[in-house]
């Protein structure tokens, strides 16, 4: 596989939306938005986001937020532990971190309710450490590219797919480029019929030259 990283950085640049949580990607900020989208559309999220972000500015503020408060912010999101962990993990914070979020994978992973996806997010964008951060959206973009039809709800899918995700990421830009993989996977590189027209990625794209790549990626039968 060539490399996909110039041109998807330069797709990115242009196409990317502004959201609340790009406009100052703090570790903190990523953070709350991350746990919110992994339930949660983008557009759906916005103003919980907002809400949350504004009542509870720091993890400082988290640690020490009222249960009902909490749960009234998170009203409307669900899985209510999601946002528990929260509050758990910002107290660690404040104890061990001094109230900022560590800038380290494995000890952004240790933290209660952040999983290899939330810790490579937090620890690339906000951090700019090399990390790959693999959700749907990129296992979708990968399966295509490499039209590749293992199972991708498989953890050996995920691991495999994975080293190829650091494979081609730029060490120096890693947020930019797991952002850029996520919004791929999420305007154009989308669940069904992608919008290959548009693909910064499409010369390259294996899925695309075989003309299936809206038969990708594979999921088990239910
Ligand atoms: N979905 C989950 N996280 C995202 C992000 N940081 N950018 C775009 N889509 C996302």
């Amino acid at each position: 596989m060539q490399p996909i990283a110039a041109p998807l950085l330069q797709w990115f640049d242009a196409n990317k939306r502004l959201l609340p949580f790009r406009q100052e990607p703090s570790a903190y900020h990523i953070w709350v938005s991350e746990i919110m989208l992994q339930q949660t559309r983008v557009a759906a999220a916005i103003p919980y986001y907002e809400r949350f972000i504004a009542a509870l500015p720091d993890p400082a503020a988290l640690a020490a937020c009222e249960p009902d408060a909490l749960r009234k912010l998170w009203q409307g999101l669900g899985y209510y532990n999601r946002v528990n962990n929260m509050q758990k993990a910002a107290r660690i914070v404040c104890e061990q971190y001094g109230g900022d979020l560590p800038a380290d994978y494995d000890a952004l992973r240790s933290l209660p309710g952040i999983g290899d996806y939330t810790a490579g997010a937090v620890a690339s964008i906000a951090f700019g450490i090399p990390v790959p951060a693999v959700d749907g959206n990129v296992l979708r973009v990968f399966a295509r590219l490499y039209n590749d039809d293992a199972d991708v709800m498989a953890p050996a899918t995920k691991k495999a797919f994975t080293v190829r995700v650091l494979d081609q990421m730029p060490k120096a830009t890693p947020g930019p480029y797991n952002e850029a993989l996520m919004e791929l996977g999420a305007l154009v590189c989308i669940p069904g019929t992608p919008h290959c027209e548009e693909c910064p990625l499409a010369d390259l794209c294996r899925g695309y030259a075989a003309g299936r790549a809206d038969q990708l990626p594979v999921k088990p039968a239910p």
